[in-house]
């Protein structure tokens, strides 16, 4: 039986490729923090349903969690990392990263380089990452995790960023295991926005709820690529394939930022 394994599965677009892996007949790990949106995904989706609440701001958590899914499910098909949260204010986790940094880029480095190797066992495994797919944010090599000039908003961007990078890291390091990566940038999606946000964010948030594509739109603009595809990466906007600007999707800056990373997290609390 395939497997899909979704971080921030939970809600908005994530829980709905959920519900579609689900139809296909998948077995589906969900995984977020709220024990509600969990149990309800369960007793909508029956035996094949699975929760697991992980707070995956937190890098223990997160190998816990990649351990246990290594155990239970030998081959993962599909993994979907699009957990986020927005904070307008910044906040330092107890292992001492910046929080979006640490849910957004870290938890996504820990999980696709982790399940590596479950994904190698499956016939035709994709990873589906929710990053800037070519997005023109530039790298802050000297300020990865914005200790100066955060901004909540700035902040996911940058590390959709670093995620794009990710991409070509994990791509070039598991080669052989023939592993899809796709990046997905999808758009305004009207979908809970989780975060916490100033009155001004909050504001533009309520307008984007107004403007912004449903969920099913934004599932069937990525689905088709998920289902096939040739390339190691691709990246998608919108539904619409982007080609991979050499200098965006720099090998160099990739293994840069991929050894700065294991640096990082060799000093975090097991
Ligand atoms: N919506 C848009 O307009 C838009 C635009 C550009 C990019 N994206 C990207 O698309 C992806 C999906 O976004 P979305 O808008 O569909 O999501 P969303 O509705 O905001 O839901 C966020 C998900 O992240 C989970 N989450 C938040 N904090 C967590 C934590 N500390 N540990 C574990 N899980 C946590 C939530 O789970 P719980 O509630 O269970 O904690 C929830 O399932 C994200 O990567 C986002 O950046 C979205």
């Amino acid at each position: 039986m395939s497997t899909a394994v979704i971080s921030g599965g939970t809600d908005g677009i994530g829980r709905a490729l959920a519900d579609v892996y689900l139809r296909r007949g998948h077995e589906v790990v969900v995984i977020g923090r709220s024990r509600a949106k969990g149990d309800a995904f369960v007793a909508a989706g029956g035996d094949r349903a699975h929760f697991l609440p992980v707070d995956l701001r937190r890098v223990g958590e997160v190998r816990r969690l990649v351990d246990h899914l290594a155990e239970r499910f030998p081959a993962i098909d599909a993994l979907v990392l699009g957990a986020r949260f927005c904070s307008s204010r910044r906040v330092v986790t107890p292992d001492g990263f910046e929080s979006n940094f640490a849910l957004f880029y870290l938890s996504r480095f820990l999980l696709s380089h982790g399940l590596a190797p479950s994904l190698g066992r499956a016939a035709d495994p994709v990873v589906l990452n929710f990053g800037g797919a070519g997005a023109p944010n530039a790298v802050r090599w000297d300020d990865l995790q914005l200790a100066h000039g955060y901004h909540g908003v700035r902040a996911m961007g940058h590390a959709a960023r670093l995620n794009d990078l990710l991409a070509v890291s994990f791509s070039a390091l598991h080669a052989e295991l023939g592993v899809r990566y796709v990046l997905n940038h999808p758009g305004v999606v009207v979908t809970s926005f989780a975060g916490e946000y100033d009155a001004v964010t909050a504001a533009q948030v309520e307008q984007l709820k107004v403007t912004g594509k449903s969920v099913a739109t934004s599932v069937a603009q990525i689905l088709p690529y998920l289902d096939a595809g040739e390339d190691r990466v691709t990246a998608v906007h919108e539904g619409v394939r982007r080609p991979l600007d050499p200098a965006h999707f720099d090998p160099a800056d990739a293994m840069r930022l991929h050894t700065i990373t294991e640096g990082l997290l060799a000093r975090a609390p097991r």
